[in-house]
């Protein structure tokens, strides 16, 4: 039995063979995010450019090509691979885990969408985001990390999300099985594509944040779709880990699911307090309060469960965070919001933030780490920004709310 399936029948179990520590999302690098690298879409001089399916639509395609491979190229490089190892190696050293442990290593997820692989007729994605998606899996394998491909967009947007492709207000890829089809070849390709480097790419994210909330008709199409995606369901055994996400439901609707007779299936959960009105009024004791009280349900969860998204920012002042062109409800400029606070020193360069407010981010990303750790594991949203330093591993590390070491915790009883 290779070394992997034994370490997920135990976990099938219950049984927590080896710890499993994630680090870091890189958003914005294969699939564009207008908040994460505002000046590509400011570039533009179109408003109307609001995600990389209208960033394709409305322009030339020549000078799109150009400045998305420019971005391709620099926006992450193997330097970024080699920093995010040496945020890591303290962790597994302070554990004393054996480098050569599957599960030892740190993770890295990679958004990347369906464009990259197969474009439609009449859809006016660009592609060639599969070449860097490569490169990634050698940086990866160089540094010992381990990378998690995480398809972000699916054929018809699975949440209306600008970070799907293809902002809407409603999504269709659930409404259309031609769609859903697709969206699985996509990750059987994927799959046979890394599946002799599973020591490298040990796990596909099939599909993020399908839009569970829209009913009953969704979350059909996504139960179904967590099924025929899984990678054992063929003839040919695959040594890839499934990690389905909850759709926004709760994790008790998931009990029971996939868990007898499916090895190597793993839930991912994101958990962010800044999207209703109720949690971006928290001041910093609720903020940690809430973040703490996820413990027993993540401790509790059959699967393996992995925290995929989650950010030390307690804001949506991030610019464009809530889609291009859209305002802030901390600040009242997202409609139908109200006033909580300025935006003005939340987010943005953290040059400008205050020590009082940087004490708190480290107290609320330890609060976090404790607590996400009891589940499996977690991987922060994201890497780097052009201009939201409150979301960035790389900032909280040079500005100090993120220790190098992460184990190097000063509130290790914050949740007590
Ligand atoms: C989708 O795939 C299933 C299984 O291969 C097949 O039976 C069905 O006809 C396909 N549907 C469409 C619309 O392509
Ligand atoms: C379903 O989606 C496919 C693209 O994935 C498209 O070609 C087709 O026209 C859609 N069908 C309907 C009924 O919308
Ligand atoms: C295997 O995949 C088929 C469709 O391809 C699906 O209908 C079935 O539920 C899956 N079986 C299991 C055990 O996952
Ligand atoms: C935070 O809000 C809670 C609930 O309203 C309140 O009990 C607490 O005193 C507040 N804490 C601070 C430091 O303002
Ligand atoms: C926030 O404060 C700045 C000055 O510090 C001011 O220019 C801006 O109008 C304020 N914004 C809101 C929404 O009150
Ligand atoms: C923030 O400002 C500092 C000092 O001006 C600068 O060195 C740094 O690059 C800025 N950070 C970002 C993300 O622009």
């Amino acid at each position: 039995m290779p070394l992997l399936n034994r370490l997920l029948s135990l976990a099938v179990l219950g049984v927590s063979a080896v710890p499993s520590y994630e680090v870091v999302n890189l958003g914005g690098w294969l699939v564009l995010e207008p908040w994460i690298t505002p000046s590509i879409f400011e570039n533009t001089g179109n408003d109307d450019i609001v995600d990389e399916w209208t960033f394709g639509e409305y322009q030339d395609y020549d000078t799109a090509l150009a400045v998305l491979q420019d971005h391709w190229n620099s926006w992450i490089t193997e330097d970024d691979f080699e920093a995010i190892a040496a945020a890591g190696y303290g962790l597994i050293n302070a554990h004393q885990i054996p480098s050569e442990t599957f599960y030892s290593l740190n993770h890295v997820r990679l958004p990347i969408g369906y464009w990259a692989f197969a474009v439609g007729s009449g859809e006016p994605y660009i592609t060639g985001q599969l070449d860097y998606l490569k490169k990634a899996i050698t940086w990866a394998s160089n540094r010992n990390l381990k990378l998690i491909i995480d398809l972000h967009g699916a054929p018809g947007s699975q949440n209306g999300f600008d970070n799907s492709g293809h902002r809407m207000s409603y999504p269709t890829w659930q409404s259309n099985q031609t769609n859903v089809n697709r969206t699985n070849d996509i990750i059987k390709t994927i799959i046979s594509m890394v599946d002799s480097e599973y020591k490298t790419v040990p796990i596909i994210a099939p599909l993020n944040e399908p839009a569970g909330y829209d009913g009953d008709q969704m979350l059909a199409v996504v139960k179904q779709y967590w099924y025929d995606s899984y990678p054992y369901n063929s003839s040919t055994q695959s040594n890839t880990v499934e990690l389905i996400h909850d759709a926004f439901q709760s994790l008790s609707y998931w009990d029971d699911f996939m868990v007898d007779g499916y090895d190597g299936v793993a839930m991912d959960t994101h958990i962010y307090q800044m999207f209703s009105d109720e949690e971006v009024a928290y001041n910093y004791s609720q903020h940690i309060t809430e973040a703490c009280s996820y413990g027993s349900s993540l401790a509790d969860f059959d699967l393996w469960i992995f925290v995929g998204e989650w950010t030390p920012a307690s804001t949506d002042c991030a610019k464009w965070l809530n889609g291009r062109g859209t305002g802030a409800r901390y600040d009242g400029t997202y409609s139908g919001s109200t006033f909580v606070g300025n935006c003005t020193g939340k987010t943005g360069n953290a040059t400008s933030f205050s020590s009082d407010y940087k004490t708190f981010m480290r107290k609320y990303w330890e609060a976090q780490v404790i607590t996400y750790e009891k589940g499996d594991g977690w991987i922060q949203w994201t890497w780097k920004a052009e201009n939201a330093d409150d979301w960035t591993y790389q900032a909280g590390l040079k500005y100090g709310w993120i220790p190098q070491d992460p184990t190097d915790l000063e509130y290790p009883d914050i949740c007590d």
